[in-house]
C-alpha cells in the first residue's frame, strides 16, 4: 500500500500490466505501481518460477518486466511511470 499521510502526489497516471489497468502517480516508479496494485509477479524464471522485487535500486534485475512497444527489458524499480505506458510480465 502507498504510504497516504503527509505525502504529496504527481498527477494520477494509468500504466497497463499484462493487459489490465493499473493507477499510478506521475514520478512513481513502474515498480511502486505494482506493488501497490497487489501484482508481485514480475518475471518468471528459466523454470517458470515467479519472481519479484528484491533490491529495488537497480542491482538485482528481479523485476525484469518488458516494455510492449519496445520489446525492451527494463527494471521496473527504475522504469518511471508514463500515463498508457504498457508493460508484460511475460515476454
Ligand atoms: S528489484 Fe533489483 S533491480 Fe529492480
Amino acid at each position: 500500500m502507498r504510504v497516504e499521510a503527509n505525502v504529496e502526489r504527481g498527477t494520477a497516471v494509468t500504466i497497463i500490466v499484462d493487459g489490465a489497468a493499473v493507477p499510478a502517480f506521475a514520478g512513481e516508479t513502474v515498480a511502486t505501481a505494482m506493488l501497490a496494485s497487489e501484482r508481485l509477479d514480475f518475471r518468471a524464471d528459466t523454470a517458470g518460477q515467479p519472481r519479484g522485487l528484491y533490491c529495488n535500486m537497480g542491482t538485482c534485475s528481479e523485476c525484469l518486466v518488458t516494455l510492449v512497444a519496445s520489446g525492451r527489458r527494463v527494471r521496473a524499480c527504475l522504469t518511471e511511470v508514463q500515463d498508457g505506458l504498457e508493460v508484460a510480465t511475460r515476454g
